[in-house]
């Protein structure tokens, strides 16, 4: 027999629950910028916290920044990883979203944990302007629904306020090329295509490694990049 819920526990479910229906909500609203219909799923926030757990120097805080942090799935993972002294810059796009995290900084369980310690831009990553410095960046923008020239803007920005030595971790999802070269029309794959060329080209000059992470909808590839020490 199951245990008795706990109150923090049906606290946990029901925010889960409004977390995934303001994301779809939002991807039926905006998908190009959203990018995706459900949150991403905790094995993934994990992978891409890896840096944020892994320390060179495990006495140095953090300075991290979470680019499309949406409704917090990844974040709460990345609070999770963090230690005292690190901060968080949580960047999102979206209004809506932007304002449901302050207001999950200010009164979930999990993400309160960093209140003190984490902000919440409602931005544009590449208008967070250049004096900035980061020694993990995580990603979940979505690549693939951009074109080559705004993927090649955000991936410089990214390494513009990277410190030599940090760490970028981005992800996408498994196979949606290859469904795109079947239902979607001819210019949107070609798009897609172009975009993926430029992650490539990034991960050939700079990657580290690469995961799959099946437990997700849908299932994700990420890729470990790292800015050299001297650049
Ligand atoms: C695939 S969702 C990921 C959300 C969340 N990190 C997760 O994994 O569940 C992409 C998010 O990036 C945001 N976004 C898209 N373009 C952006 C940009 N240029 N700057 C900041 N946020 C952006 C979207 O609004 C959306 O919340």
């Amino acid at each position: 027999m199951a245990a008795p819920q706990t109150p923090l526990q049906s606290t946990g479910l029901d925010s889960r629950l409004r977390d995934a229906g303001l994301f779809l909500r939002q991807a039926f609203r905006t998908f190009r910028a959203t990018g995706a219909v459900a949150p991403s799923s905790r094995a993934l926030g994990h992978a891409l916290a890896r840096f944020v757990d892994e320390r060179e120097d495990p006495g140095a805080p953090l300075s991290i920044m979470e680019g499309g942090a949406g409704t917090g799935a990844v974040s709460r993972v990345i609070v999770e990883h963090m230690r005292k002294g690190d901060t968080l810059d949580l960047v999102e796009s979206n209004p809506e979203f932007a304002g449901h995290l302050a207001e999950l900084l200010a009164t979930d369980p999990e993400l309160s944990a960093a209140a003190d310690s984490a902000t919440v831009h409602q931005a544009l990553v590449t208008d967070l302007g250049p004096d900035r410095s980061y020694d993990v960046i995580v990603s979940g923008l979505p690549f693939a629904n951009f074109t080559a020239e705004e993927v090649r803007e955000i991936l410089e920005y990214y390494f513009s306020v990277l410190r030599p030595g940090g760490h970028l971790s981005l992800f996408g999802y498994l196979y949606t090329k290859q469904v795109k070269a079947v239902i979607a029309p001819r210019e949107d794959y070609l798009r897609q295509a172009r975009s993926s060329w430029v992650v490539e080209e990034w991960v050939n000059r700079y990657g580290i490694g690469t995961e799959r992470v099946m437990a997700n909808i849908p299932p994700a590839w990420i890729h470990h990049l790292r800015k050299p020490a001297a650049d």
